[in-house]
C-alpha cells in the first residue's frame, strides 16, 4: 500500500480504531470463533473493543492463524489485518542452542544462519514478528534469563545481535530490507533497557546503573541491532534507576528515539504498562496509559491501559491525539512493510510447514551449531573417546536419555523428534550401558509447577545403586547432569546456582567406583560446578543444545567434531562472587593472583577470578601464541595500529581457535576496564600449522564516555592483548598521541 493510502486509512479510522491498533492481546482471548471467549483471564474487556485490536501473540500454526486472521478481518470495520507475534528465541520447531550457547560459538555467521532458519520456519507457521533478539547484557548468573542473552560482553552481544537481525529480517549480505519477502520476519530488540542487571539477580527487580555504565556496557548491543535495521523494540519490566521503562521518557524519547534514531514500533512487555501501578508510579491503569503514551509506547501488550483509557485520555484533552496517530501509524506501517494489506497471511502455509519444519537441512544446522556452542572446560586426556572402546561405556544421569534439552523459551510441537545422547551414541555404533541415576530436580526443590518428578526415596536409592553398578563395570562413564529447563528463563532466578543435591550425590557415588568420568553439563546459566570439575577427568558444558543435542554431544565426545566453543559468560567459583565479569576495574589495590588477603581488592575466602573466564574453551589440540607485534607503538587519531600474533597448532588434530583481541586504556579521565573485547577471529589450523592473525586498531575503538560524558578517545597508553581467552597476559603497549 502506498504511504498516502495509509495516511488516508488513518484519517478514515475512528479514535477507538486507532487506539485498537495499539493493543496486543493473547491469542487465547481471540478464539477460533473469531472473537472473545472467557477461557483465559481476558481482562474482561468489552467485545466491541477487542474486535478492534492490532495484534495477537502466543499462537502458531498456519491453519489456526489463517482462520483467526480471516475471522478477525471480517469483523474489523476497515478489515485491518492483525500483526501475529511469537517468541521464537532459539528456533521455531527446529530448536537451536539457547542464545547463551549461541554466544559461545563466537560466530556471527552461524548465528545469522540459525536466525534465518528460525525465520523461515516461523513465517511458514504464519507468524509476522518474533520477540528476538534479546540483547540484555548479563553479569549475574542468578538471573534466570541469562539463557536468552549472548553473554557478558557488549561487543560480542552487538555482533551477534546484528547477525540475528540480518537472519530474521533477511537483510544479510547488504540486501535491502524487504519484510514482505518470503522467509523474512520482523525482529524485536529487547528488553529496553538493562533488564539483565536486576539487584540480587532477582527476577523483575529494580535496576540501578549509572548513566556511564548504561552507555558503556548496556546500550551498545541494543543500538547495534537498531542500526542493523531491527524494526521493533520492546520495553523492559524493570525500573531503571527507579523509573519503569514503559513510562520512562528519558529512556524512550531521548535515548531510543532521539539518540539511537529508532523510528520503528515500540511495544511494551507483557502487562508492563499496568505494572506501573504496582511499581508505584501510576495510581491506576488510566494513569499508566498516560505515562506510557507520553513515553512513546506504541503498542500495549496485554494490559487494561490503552484499550480501556487511551481514547478517553484523548477526549479529555490530557493526551494529544497526534500521539495516538503516531503510534497507530507505526503499527500500520509495519503491517504495510510486511505486505499484510496485500497478503494478511504472509507466508503461512500448511504445505510449507510440512516441508521445512525440522527438515534435514535445518536439523543439520542445529546439530552443527550445537556442537560449536559446547565449551570443553577440562580434559585430562580422556577425550575424544574411541568408538571401539575397550570395555563398555556407561551413560549415566538424568540427561542421558531425554530429548528435553530445549531452552526455556522453546515450544516445539513435536519434542519427541529430538535426539537423545543415547540415540546419538547408538547412531555411531556405540551401545552404552544406560542408567538414569536420579531425577533432574530434587523433589523438595521443584519451585515451578508442571515439572514434578514425583518419586519416593526408595525409588531414588534404587536408581542410584543401579547407576553405581553400571559405572563399576564400565571403562568410562559419561555422566549427564544439569539444572532443569524450568529453573531457567523468565521467573527462573535462583539464589543457589549449584547442581541439584541428588545429582552431586550421584557424581560422588559413581566416582567412588570409577575415576574415568566425563561429565556433560546442561544448564541455562553458568552453574557452579567446582565439585564436578574436581571429580571429573573431563567436563563439557553444553548449555541447552536443542533438537539435535544428542547427536552433537556424541559428535564431540567421539571427536567427529572438534569442540571450539568459548565462554560467552564466565563460570563463577561460587554464587558469592556474582555478579562477576572479565571487563572489571583494577581498583586502587589490584589483586593479580586473585586470592591474596589483607588490605587488598577481593575476599578473605574466595578468589576474585571465576572458575573459567570469559572467552575460555579447550579443544582436542593445543595452540601456542607468539608475542604480540605492533606495526608501530604510537598512533594518531587518523592512523591505525596493526596488532599481530602467530598462532601455532602444536597438537595432532586440525582445529579451530577463536583468537581474541582485548584492549586496556591504562589511564583515562575516568577509570577504564582492564580489558575490553574489541575483536575476534576464528582461525582454522591444521596439526602443526602456524598462521599470522592481525587486528587493525583504529581510534574509534578507543572511544568512551569521558569525565564530561562525551564519547571520545583520549591520548595516552594502551595495551593490546591477543590470546585464547580474557585472562591472557599476552600484550604489547602503544600510545595514542
Ligand atoms: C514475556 C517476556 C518477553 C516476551 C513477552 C511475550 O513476559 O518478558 O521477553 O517476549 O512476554 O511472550
Amino acid at each position: 500500500m502506498e504511504y498516502k493510502q495509509l495516511e488516508q486509512l488513518l484519517k478514515d479510522m475512528s479514535l477507538e480504531e486507532k487506539v485498537g491498533q495499539m493493543v496486543q492481546l493473547p491469542a487465547g482471548m481471540i478464539a477460533k470463533e473469531g472473537l472473545i471467549t472467557g477461557q483465559v483471564d481476558n481482562l474482561h474487556l468489552p467485545k466491541e473493543q477487542k474486535r478492534l485490536i492490532g495484534s495477537v501473540l502466543g499462537l502458531t500454526g498456519a491453519e489456526d492463524l489463517r482462520e483467526m486472521q480471516e475471522n478477525f478481518m471480517a469483523e474489523h470495520p476497515h478489515h485491518i489485518p492483525l500483526l501475529l507475534m511469537y517468541d521464537v528465541i532459539n528456533g521455531m520447531e527446529t530448536i537451536f542452542p539457547i542464545p547463551l550457547g549461541q554466544g559461545c560459538t563466537f560466530s556471527p555467521e552461524l548465528v545469522e544462519q540459525a536466525a534465518r532458519v528460525a525465520a523461515k520456519e516461523a513465517t511458514a507457521a504464519g507468524l509476522h514478528v518474533t520477540f528476538s533478539p534479546m540483547l540484555d547484557l548479563v553479569r549475574d548468573a542468578r538471573w534466570g534469563r541469562v539463557m536468552e542473552s549472548t553473554g557478558e560482553d557488549p561487543y560480542l552481544n552487538a555482533e551477534l545481535g546484528k547477525a540475528m537481525v540480518r537472519g530474521y529480517q533477511g537483510s544479510g549480505k547488504g540486501e535491502a530490507l524487504d519484510l514482505a519477502k518470503e522467509g523474512n520476519i520482523a525482529g524485536c530488540v529487547k528488553h529496553f533497557a538493562a533488564y539483565g542487571a536486576p539487584l540480587g539477580g532477582r527476577e523483575y527487580e529494580n535496576v540501578e546503573l549509572s548513566e556511564r555504565t548504561l552507555r558503556e556496557d548496556y546500550f551498545p548491543a541494543y543500538q547495534a541491532a537498531i542500526e542493523e535495521g531491527c524494526v521493533m523494540v520492546m520495553t523492559s519490566f524493570n525500573t531503571l534507576n527507579r523509573i519503569p521503562s514503559s513510562g520512562n521518557k528519558w529512556l524512550m524519547r531521548k535515548v531510543l528515539r532521539e539518540e539511537m534514531k529508532f523510528d520503528g514500533l515500540l511495544i511494551s512487555d507483557y502487562s508492563a504498562v499496568d505494572e506501573m501501578i504496582s511499581h508505584g508510579i501510576a495510581a491506576d491503569s488510566r494513569e499508566a496509559a498516560k505515562l506510557a503514551i507520553l513515553a512513546g509506547v506504541d503498542m500495549d501488550m496485554v494490559s487494561n491501559a490503552y484499550i480501556r483509557y487511551l481514547a478517553e485520555l484523548v477526549r479529555s484533552g490530557e493526551v494529544e491525539e497526534r500521539l495516538v496517530d503516531d503510534g497507530c501509524m507505526r503499527v500500520l506501517k509495519l503491517k504495510n512493510e510486511l505486505g499484510l494489506f496485500e497478503n494478511p497471511f504472509k507466508d503461512g502455509s500448511v504445505e510449507k510447514e510440512m516441508e521445512i519444519l525440522l527438515c534435514k537441512e535445518h536439523r543439520n544446522l542445529a546439530r552443527k551449531m550445537a556442537a560449536k556452542s559446547f565449551v570443553l572446560l577440562k580434559n585430562e586426556k580422556i577425550l575424544p573417546l574411541a568408538k571401539e572402546a575397550n570395555g563398555t561405556v556407561a551413560l549415566i544421569g538424568p540427561y542421558a536419555d531425554t530429548v528435553d534439552m530445549f531452552g526455556a523459551w522453546s515450544f516445539p510441537k513435536k519434542p519427541e523428534l529430538g535426539v537423545t545422547i543415547k540415540q546419538g551414541m547408538e547412531a555411531k555404533g556405540v551401545v552404552p550401558a544406560v542408567s538414569k541415576g536420579c531425577f533432574i530436580q530434587d523433589e523438595d526443590k521443584q519451585a515451578k509447577v508442571g515439572q514434578k518428578d514425583v518419586y519416593t526415596e526408595e525409588e531414588l536409592e534404587f536408581l542410584m545403586k543401579e547407576a553405581v553398578e553400571t559405572a563399576k563395570s564400565a571403562e568410562t562413564v559419561i555422566l549427564c547432569l544439569g539444572e532443569h529447563r524450568e529453573y531457567t528463563g523468565e521467573g527462573g532466578s535462583r539464589a543457589d546456582i549449584t547442581l541439584p543435591k541428588h545429582q552431586l550425590e550421584l557424581l560422588h557415588r559413581v566416582a567412588k567406583v570409577n575415576k574415568n568420568i566425563v561429565t556433560v553439563v546442561f544448564s541455562g546459566r553458568p552453574v557452579v560446578i567446582s565439585e564436578v570439575v574436581e571429580v571429573s577427568k573431563a567436563v563439557l558444558m553444553v548449555w541447552m543444545p536443542g533438537t539435535e543435542g544428542g547427536n552433537a554431544v556424541a559428535d564431540v565426545l567421539y571427536g567427529d567434531v572438534m569442540p571450539e566453543g568459548k565462554l560467552s559468560m564466565c563460570l563463577p567459583r561460587s554464587v558469592g562472587q556474582v555478579p562477576i565479569f572479565y571487563n572489571k576495574f583494577r581498583t586502587g589495590r589490584p589483586n593479580e593472583e586473585g586470592t591474596r588477603v589483607g588490605f587488598i581488592h577481593g575476599y578473605i575466602d574466595e578468589s576474585i577470578y571465576p572458575l573459567f573466564p570469559f572467552g575460555y574453551g579447550l579443544t582436542y589440540t593445543d595452540f601456542v601464541y607468539s608475542e604480540v607485534k605492533l606495526s608501530k607503538d604510537t598512533m594518531t587519531k587518523e592512523e591505525a595500529v596493526t596488532a599481530t600474533v602467530t598462532v601455532t597448532n602444536t597438537g595432532m588434530r586440525d582445529a579451530v581457535e577463536t583468537v581474541q583481541l582485548y584492549l586496556w586504556d591504562v589511564t583515562g579521565s575516568v577509570v577504564r576496564p582492564e580489558k575490553m573485547l574489541k575483536g575476534f577471529q576464528k582461525v582454522s589450523l591444521k596439526a602443526g600449522e602456524s598462521k599470522e592473525v592481525s587486528f587493525a586498531i583504529t581510534e574509534d575503538m578507543l572511544r568512551f564516555y569521558n569525565i564530561d560524558m562525551e564519547f571520545a578517545s583520549e591520548p595516552g597508553r594502551f595495551v593490546a592483548y591477543i590470546g585464547s581467552d580474557s585472562s591472557t597476559k599476552n600484550g604489547a603497549e602503544f600510545r595514542l598521541v
